[in-house]
């Protein structure tokens, strides 16, 4: 980043905050480009890119990503809402989850009845695949059970990932032939010891997300077995967030192409690994954490080991972190200044951001880093004066909630009044798509900054007839 653009998005935040207030996420779209750039050099084309849209809804946001080549990875109904208003279309929108009502189960077998499914739907559990199984048959969802002819086959099996584009093909007949089919994946609990902390490591054993091997089969059965109304796809994984190393990742990703090279003998159209996100973002104070293309160095080493008509056509990824985390900016605004009650006797500052807006480090203790925006009443440059640089203290950042985790941790701060701005950084996945209610608190509004500097509103504010 040069001093330049540093200077012109402090100069932006500033403005933003004059605008519409505190407090404000602001997005940098520029950052989301190079992050979505980065993934897709990594994984190109024919790797399926979803974007998670738990790390950040944004409409306005969603649809950008979309355009960068990424579908939607959602949860809910409300967020499959969300992608769709963002123009994303079902085909390129995938469903998983572990807390689908049958609400959601029913909208997407309604979506395959109308000739408009979902490009996959993941299950996390026998229950969940005997009750999408069971709504699947009531609406009478069927699928050729015809296995592909050995010549086509054996010649996209030898294609490996260039399957993407016969998917697409078959996917284009299925709609020509109005064929109401339901592709389903099954998601693996991988067992491994994911290198991140423990809140964000779902991949390890005995944790709630998805099933054991051992349970994949009575998933099928549950779901109405291999000939029932569910087309059953591959494996759906996630090993954790914020990966520190590829380790557990890559013991992950090899046990589901082993389950994908031995289901297949079974399931012809088991063609499918969606190995996920958890993708790590560096910040200025980590140690460098491994980049995607890290990751997707391992990919043709894990797939050497299995024969080649038993390597899975289809390869997805779906990260949320990595495209938001390091493009999000919550700005807020110091309601009070302590004088002695920080560090060392230094300052504190409370804040008109905090777990509300960004629950993140009360949640599991992540740290974000704050910097000044303006230090009493006067613009802070980005490229400080030795002046400034040595008034800085460490001073407690604390949040304006009723709860003494509503923390931001201490950091190395200018001099600061009442009305003066901070910036708390990376926070654009996690953030405001976690924001809550408590305190009465309304939703922050979001904008986003766009690559000529333009601000503009995504979401307004939250107001308080809102809160019920
Ligand atoms: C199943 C699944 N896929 C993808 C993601 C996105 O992960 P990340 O934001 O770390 O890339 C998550 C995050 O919790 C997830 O649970």
């Amino acid at each position: 980043m040069t001093d330049d653009r540093a200077e012109a998005r402090g100069e932006a935040l500033r403005q933003a905050a004059r605008r519409w207030g505190t407090p404000l996420y602001v997005t940098d779209v520029a950052a989301v480009e190079a992050a979505a750039s980065e993934l897709t050099t990594s994984f190109p084309d024919p790797w399926i890119r979803q974007y998670s849209l738990k790390a950040n809804d944004v409409p306005a946001l969603v649809g950008r990503i979309g355009g960068l080549g990424f579908g939607a990875n959602v949860v809910s109904s409300g967020e499959w809402a969300l992608a769709r208003r963002a123009g994303i279309p079902n085909e390129r929108t995938t469903l998983e989850g572990i807390g689908k009502t049958d609400a959601d189960l029913r909208a997407a077998v309604r979506a395959a009845v109308a000739g408009d499914p979902l490009h996959w739907i993941a299950v996390e559990s026998v229950d969940e695949a005997a009750a999408l199984g069971h709504l699947a048959a009531a609406a009478r969802l069927g699928h050729d059970h015809e296995p592909e002819p050995v010549g086509r086959a054996a010649r996209a099996a030898a294609m490996d990932l260039h399957g993407h584009a016969h998917g697409h093909h078959e996917e284009r007949r299925d709609r020509r032939h109005r064929v109401a089919r339901m592709d389903v994946l099954l998601r693996l609990n991988p067992g491994v010891n994911p290198e991140t902390q423990r809140g964000l490591a779902v991949g390890a054993p005995g944790s709630k997300f998805g099933l054991a091997d051992d349970e994949l089969a009575a998933a099928i059965e549950a779901g109405g077995g291999p000939g029932g109304p569910i087309r059953w796809r591959g494996i759906h994984l996630h090993v954790g967030s914020q990966l520190g190393a590829v380790d557990a990742w890559r013991d992950a990703v090899r046990r589901a192409l082993a389950l994908v090279a031995l289901m297949h003998g079974s399931l012809p159209h088991f063609d499918t690994l969606d190995v996920g996100g958890g993708f790590p973002v560096s910040t200025d104070d980590d140690a460098p954490l491994p980049h995607p293309a890290r990751f997707a160095a391992e990919l043709p080493a894990l797939l050497a080991t299995i024969p080649a008509d038993r390597r899975p056509r289809r390869l997805a990824i779906e990260p949320g972190r990595y495209l938001t985390a390091r493009a999000g900016w919550l700005v807020g605004r110091v309601l009070h200044v302590r004088g002695t009650r920080g560090p060392g006797g230094g300052p504190l500052v409370v804040v008109d951001a905090g777990m509300t807006e960004l629950m993140r480090p009360a949640l599991y203790g992540a740290r974000h880093r704050v910097v000044a925006l303006t230090s009493l009443g006067r613009a802070v440059h980005a490229v400080a004066s030795a002046a400034v640089l040595g008034s800085l203290a460490p001073t407690a950042v604390e949040g304006p909630v009723c709860e003494s985790t509503d923390s931001l941790g201490v950091h190395d701060l200018p001099p600061l009044r009442r009305g003066d701005l901070v910036a708390i950084r990376d926070a654009g996945a996690y953030g405001a798509s976690m924001s809550s209610r408590y305190n009465g608190r309304t939703r922050p509004a979001e904008v986003l900054l766009e690559s000529d500097g333009t601000l503009v509103l995504a979401r307004r504010r939250g107001t308080i007839t809102s809160l019920g």
